[in-house]
């Protein structure tokens, strides 16, 4: 059963061929908007929106983030930032760090942290699904967490803040196909339970009569092997673990 809320998520595609026209500034808005009204933690809304402007700096993105030319014919570019340096200037503007009978706390932890960022990518997903909704697609682009130090730099990111997606907009050059998305052993029941063997097994065919039809790509025998060779020990991941590492490092030390 369909409603037509159900009907847009199911035909959603990532987008990556972009019409050039600009977004209206009420579609700027209301996709805005949209993310605004997205669940935060504590209602603290612990992110920060920017808006990718200038082109000269889409260009540069595009290189930094593993080479994504498509970044750069985006019309409309955001990148979500788990944000914690505008509420550790709010404590300190709001004398906090005086207050009578609390030890100060000056800094956010790694449970800060993640929240931040699971505030900063509700807030991307509801920006994806509206944005959807007016007939613009998207993609993230999760590469922004590559080169923490040229990103930091680029975007003007102090400490306690962190860019966990970036989201490309505008719309899409053709029509796209919904491709199915694999979800076999994805509920477990109460607890958690590792796959078994004959399990594994039929995921990673089911994986490779949906991801790869036509033929795997040399060099490999199962979907497992293909996504092990071009993912998991990537250059891209090498770069991405440490530049997290970094980000990590920067949350703590400040
Ligand atoms: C966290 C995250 C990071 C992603 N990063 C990229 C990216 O850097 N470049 C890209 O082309 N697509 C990126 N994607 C899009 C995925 O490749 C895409 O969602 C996935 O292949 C499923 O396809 P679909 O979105 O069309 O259903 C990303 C998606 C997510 C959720």
């Amino acid at each position: 059963m369909l409603n037509s809320t159900l009907e847009l998520i199911e035909r959603r595609r990532s987008t990556r061929a972009y019409d050039p026209a600009p977004l209206t500034a009420g579609e700027r808005e209301t996709i805005l908007h949209a993310a605004l009204r997205a669940p935060t933690a504590g209602g603290m809304v612990l992110y920060t929106i920017v808006e990718v402007e200038e082109q000269a700096l889409k260009d540069r993105l595009a290189v930094t983030c593993d080479d994504q030319p498509f970044i750069a014919t985006a019309p409309w570019v955001l990148v979500f930032v788990a944000d914690y340096r505008k509420w550790l200037d709010l404590f300190e503007a709001s004398g906090c760090f005086e207050l009578e009978g609390v030890t100060p706390r000056k800094a956010p932890g790694p449970g800060d942290l993640l929240l931040a960022c699971s505030d900063a990518l509700i807030a991307a997903q509801t920006a994806v699904i509206a944005a959807e909704s007016l007939g613009i697609g998207s993609c993230y682009i999760g590469d922004v967490l590559e080169n923490g130090e040229v990103h930091a730099e680029l975007l003007g990111l102090p400490p306690y803040t962190l860019p966990i997606a970036m989201v490309c907009f505008g719309r899409p050059l053709k029509p796209q196909e919904p491709i199915p998305h694999f979800g076999e052993h994805l509920v477990h029941r109460n607890r958690y339970r590792r796959l078994e063997a004959s399990e594994l097994a039929e995921v990673a065919t089911d994986l490779e009569r949906l991801h790869a039809p036509h033929g795997l790509p040399p060099g490999v025998t199962s979907y497992p092997q293909a996504v092990y060779r071009r993912k998991f020990t990537s250059a891209y991941m090498d770069e991405m673990n440490r530049s997290v590492a970094w980000w990590l490092e920067r949350w703590q030390d400040g």
